[in-house]
């Protein structure tokens, strides 16, 4: 069995962060995206993986392969024309009927993969949410599949499908794949994965579901803070620095320099990053990045920036009222 797991897009719901790196390479509760779903599929047992690239290919390349030790296999989209378009550049590399377990490469996930990879049909993973036009939706009786629809208009139901695949059949799969390509089947102006999977369904590929009720999203500025904050509930506390005040749950990388700081709750700072006079909390700081004299609160600071501020001098009277913004 092999991962597949599609990195190719733009993630344009993030610039500017990702006009000079990934999505995935963005850093959450100290570590990249792909390196907290890296880290559950190798506890899961998985060895090989198909990764698809795109844009910045290279940037998730080096990482992956300095940092993880398992087979992978790296393939380019060049277009991208959707999931399922993304997921057909792999077939030569998936033997006949070989289980793939599919996982996008901007979901965090609270899942035991064991369980679900040891499954006797094919499953996706799904949990109820709030706005189903954003996702695929599947209609399900008891456990099984009936039907899946891709982002849809009408309400049809709100289990959505938060990409996790385990795919038995892919042979099948593919096949679905090839015949929306050739018959330029596209839903919202995309070749569509869950698509696919109801043509499979159609063929009569029958289809459980899992739940995944731990599931983070890190597709926009506002959910990548959440997930930072859900994730450094679990961390370990940081070693207390001189002069500073630290507000458990944070991540502060050991070369970062903290001086005259008050950092957390909620907060990442990046290897090498230097903070000084400065209040930080809710907030992730870049690789490299110097922040002097400010108070920052909900704020993504990418790697190598520089923000600073000036201190106020006041000469204010007694009973005077003013406030600062
Ligand atoms: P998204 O729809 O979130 O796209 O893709 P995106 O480019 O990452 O982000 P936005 O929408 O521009 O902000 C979900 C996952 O599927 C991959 C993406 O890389 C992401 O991991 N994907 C999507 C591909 O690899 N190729 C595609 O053609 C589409």
């Amino acid at each position: 069995m092999k991962a597949i797991i599609p990195v190719a897009g733009i993630g344009t719901r993030l610039r500017p962060h990702t006009l000079s790196q990934p999505k995935v390479l963005l850093n959450v509760a100290g570590k990249p995206i792909i390196g907290h779903i890296m880290d559950k599929l190798i506890a899961s047992g998985i060895e090989e993986a198909i990764v698809i690239v795109g844009y910045l290919g290279e940037m998730i390349e080096s990482y992956l392969t300095e940092h993880y030790d398992i087979r992978f296999t790296f393939v380019t989209q060049e277009e991208r024309l959707g999931l399922a378009h993304a997921i057909r550049m792999c077939r030569p590399h998936v033997e006949k009927d070989e289980p793939v377990f599919i996982i996008l490469g901007d979901t965090i996930f609270e899942v035991e993969l064991r369980e679900v990879l040891q499954s006797e049909v094919s499953t996706l993973g799904v949990r109820e949410v709030e706005d189903p036009r954003r996702f695929g939706i599947a209609i399900t009786e008891g456990n099984s599949i009936v039907k899946l629809v891709e982002k849809p208009n009408e309400p049809v139901g709100n289990l959505a499908i938060v990409g996790l695949y385990y795919i038995r059949e892919s042979d099948a799969m593919f096949d679905c794949i090839d015949t929306l390509v050739s018959r330029d089947i596209r839903t919202k102006g995309e070749y569509q994965l869950t698509d696919a999977l109801q043509m499979m369904l159609e063929n009569g590929i029958p289809f459980s579901t899992f739940p995944v009720n731990d599931w983070y999203d890190c597709g926009k500025p506002e959910t990548l803070l959440e997930t930072n904050e859900i994730l450094l509930q679990n961390s370990e506390s940081v070693p207390a620095r001189p002069g500073c005040i630290i507000h458990e749950p944070v991540f502060i990388a050991p070369s970062a320099a903290i001086e005259n700081a008050i950092i957390g709750p909620n907060t990442s700072i990046g290897e090498d990053a230097v903070i000084v006079d400065a209040i930080v909390k809710n907030s992730i700081i870049g690789t490299g990045s110097r922040v002097r004299h400010v108070m920052l609160d909900h704020s993504i600071v990418g790697h190598q920036a520089d923000l600073s501020g000036e201190p106020y001098h006041a000469n204010i009277g007694d009973f005077s009222e003013i406030k600062l913004r």
